[in-house]
């Protein structure tokens, strides 16, 4: 019989257009009456921020504003933050925007109950204490951070991007409104949506991969397959734009209660040493470690095929194989730079190369990769997608 295993989910989802119009009701029901929104300059200029502090001051929550996230988050931007939230004893985080104000506001929301710097918190389980109450409102249907019990904060001095993960750092409540995806250029909507599906594809293949993810991940995996390409061709398609929003929760979800692998493992070191978007990063690193990862699980990979809409064929390989030549085809039809095009070049990977394997393996998502590499295979599989 397998292992009893935990499911997390945040307390309060709701999922659908006008959802982000919640906020003030939630968050007087998590009992908050000063509000720190965590958010980015961007989001600050257009009406989302605004609207959401209307809906807050109308229900009564007095509300700052840090607009500082302009990027994957780092120990600043934490720092910035919680220095708000004390200076105006601010009982309550709401974190809007893409991955980056999300995991910016969870990294705040704990950091303002627990002792220390994020830094100590590396890893898993370490932090002691829940957070101040947290609700998320994601503006991209990417990361699924309203629905994990992970943050990644990049630790700048070092150029690691630091992986922590708690059920203290799982939003209390996610309001997932696919209108506020409805803005997204092209090439954002490309990153987000892939990485999205790198959570589904990797959270089903994951060796920690369990009954209730397998469920939220293969419904993702389908969601995003057929709908991530139509909103990425017509932007304004309501129907496309909810579907990849739900489909980017499920992945969310399921990658949080299982896990990500090799993909993410090697993507996060891409991302702190050339500053590559975390998408675009995943997307140009996903068929080529499929490929290389299939003959670990045929199976699976071969239900992720069937998942995207492909028959069965001959055997689990040969389809699973079939899976991966899809994947490689929306990557292309979605224009998603390479490596070489955003100006990593051989002689730019040959010094850092090591490093980025050993903090690939150090971070221990490719331990979960259903067939393991070796660091020597992570360096070949760096070059192998310039
Ligand atoms: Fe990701």
């Amino acid at each position: 019989m397998s292992q009893a295993r935990e499911f997390r989910i945040p307390r309060s989802i709701r999922f659908g257009s006008g959802a982000s119009r919640e906020v003030g009701a939630e968050a007087k029901a998590l009992g908050g009456s000063r509000a720190l929104i965590v958010t980015d300059a961007f989001m600050r200029s257009g009406g989302n921020c605004a609207a959401v502090e209307k809906t807050l001051q109308a229900a009564g929550i007095a509300t700052h504003i840090y607009d500082g996230v302009n990027s994957e988050p780092d120990l600043t931007h934490v720092r910035d933050g919680l220095a708000l939230q004390q200076q105006y004893s601010c009982d309550l985080i709401v974190a809007l925007g893409g991955g980056s104000p999300l995991d910016a506001g969870k990294a705040i929301a704990v950091m303002a109950t627990n002792t220390g710097k994020i830094a100590d918190y590396m890893g898993s389980g370490k932090l002691t204490r829940p957070g101040l109450p947290l609700i998320a409102i994601p503006t991209t249907a990417g990361t699924g951070s309203e629905a994990t019990q992970f943050t990644i904060i990049t630790d700048t001095d070092h150029d690691v991007k630091m992986l922590i993960g708690s059920p203290f750092i799982l939003p209390l409540v996610a309001l997932v409104d696919p209108d506020l995806t409805l803005a997204m250029p092209r090439g954002l909507t490309a990153a987000t949506g892939l990485d999205a599906l790198t959570h589904g594809i990797e959270a089903y293949v994951s060796r920690k991969a369990q009954p209730l993810s397998d469920l939220m991940a293969l419904s993702a995996v389908r969601l995003l397959g057929e709908n991530l390409l139509p909103a990425w061709e017509r932007p304004d398609d309501q129907e496309a734009r909810s579907k990849t929003m739900l489909g980017a929760l499920q992945a969310g979800i399921a990658f949080s209660n299982s896990s990500v692998a090799l993909v993410h493992g090697m993507s996060r070191p891409v991302g702190a040493v050339f500053h590559v978007a975390h998408g675009v990063s995943n997307a140009a690193l996903l068929g080529e470690v499929m490929d290389f990862s299939v003959p670990g699980d045929p199976e699976r990979y071969a239900d992720i095929a069937v998942a995207l809409g492909l028959n069965r064929q001959g055997n689990a390989e040969a389809t699973a194989r079939a899976g991966v030549a899809r994947v490689k085809e929306l990557i292309r039809a979605m224009q998603v730079p390479s490596y070489s095009q955003l100006g990593v070049s051989k002689e730019k990977l040959d010094p850092v190369a090591g490093k980025m394997a050993d903090d690939a393996i150090a971070s221990g998502s490719p331990a979960n990769n259903p067939r393991l590499a070796t660091r020597d295979e992570i360096i070949s599989l760096y070059y192998k997608v310039l």
